[in-house]
């Protein structure tokens, strides 16, 4: 059995905020984030716009694209760092705001590395047999909770929702068939304080903003990434030359590129999306392939490897067959 994706779909909040606008507000410029970060405007939600708000519009599109309806989905799980509620979870109101009756639906916390959970996630669910077709959502928005004074920070993240729909079918057991052929999962909480939220229910009772050691983050990244690049690889049995896409997480084209150059791969095999979007934490990779989906660029059959790191640190990549 596998977990073959049927459509995807995005959805990034109407308005556009620029290097230059942040450059207006703190002690930065569009030269030093371009040069950075490879970042040039992203997305920011409106007031009162919720991260099942986004969810939503993603899932709804992500549905459409399938050309299945609410009745035909078993479960609903959302990665998000940013949920509505601390509880219940940002899936429930997904699930309803979509008219979905029944199964059932919920969130995966694993930050940046959301997606890569919750598609690991999902997947172990459809093997199992304890659903036929699942919604996978990654929705964020980071804009509630960045320090706006903070320039380190400020300028590296936005808001967005990427989806897609996963359904069991068989296959023979090869690299060759459709859908996810492997996922691996990592986590160090030793890393805590290069990264986190000072906040929360149970210590503040605020929600705190994100505060983050961005040189040693970085450190990791490059090469974490590339050792669980190689390690899904190895475990599919596939090799750097069988890809047809990389679709990383987007937070720093530098990162991308040094992850891209240690896998051998040139970056006209990555899709890139940072430029557009910032870092949208776990929303980021299932925008950058609803994107790439929807300019043409990624077809039936193609190979792709997702990665992603973050806080916690957690980190982990996955082999889709789209
Ligand atoms: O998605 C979760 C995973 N997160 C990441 O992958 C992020 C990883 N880290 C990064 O992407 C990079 O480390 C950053 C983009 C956050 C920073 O880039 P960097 O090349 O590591 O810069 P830095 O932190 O070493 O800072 C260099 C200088 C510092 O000034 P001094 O100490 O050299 O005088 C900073 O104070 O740049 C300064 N700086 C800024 N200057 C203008 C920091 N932020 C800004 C800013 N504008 N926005």
């Amino acid at each position: 059995m596998r977990a073959v994706a049927l459509g995807c779909g995005h959805y990034l909040p109407e308005r556009v905020v620029s290097n230059d606008e942040l450059a207006a507000q703190v002690d930065t410029s569009d030269e030093w984030i371009v040069a950075r970060t490879g970042i040039r405007r992203r997305h920011i939600a409106a007031e009162g716009e919720k991260t099942s708000d986004l969810a939503a519009a993603a899932g709804r599109a992500a549905l459409e694209n399938a050309g299945l309806g609410p009745e035909d989905i078993d479960a609903v799980v959302v990665a998000t760092a940013t949920p509505d509620q601390t509880f219940p979870s940002t899936a429930t109101r997904v699930q309803h705001a979509l008219g979905i009756k029944r199964g059932f639906a919920y969130d995966i916390q694993a930050v940046c590395a959301g997606f890569i959970y919750v598609l690991a996630n999902a997947n172990g669910l459809i093997l199992s047999g304890q659903a036929k077709r699942i919604l996978v959502i990654g929705a964020e928005t980071f804009s509630r909770i960045l320090d706006w004074d903070d320039r380190a920070t400020c300028v590296l993240f936005g808001d967005g929702a990427g989806a897609i729909v996963l359904e069991a079918q068989e296959g023979d057991g090869g690299p060759a068939d459709r859908g996810v052929l492997g996922t691996c999962l990592h986590s160090d909480g030793a890393y805590n304080d290069l990264l986190y939220v000072s906040g929360g229910p149970s210590t503040t009772q605020t929600a705190g903003f994100l505060r983050m050691e961005g040189r040693e983050v970085f450190r990791h990244a490059v090469v974490k990434l590339a050792d669980v690049a190689e390690e899904v690889m190895e475990k599919v049995g596939v090799g750097p030359t069988d890809l047809d896409w990389i679709v990383p997480h987007q937070a720093n084209l530098r990162i991308i590129d040094a992850t891209a150059r240690k896998l051998s791969m040139s970056m006209d095999k990555v899709v890139v999306t940072v430029q557009d979007h910032g870092n949208t934490s776990a929303a980021s990779i299932p925008l950058a392939l609803s994107v790439a989906v929807d300019e043409g660029r990624i077809r039936p059959g193609d190979l792709l490897l997702m990665e992603a790191i973050g806080g916690g640190l957690a980190w982990g990549a996955a082999l889709l067959r789209w």
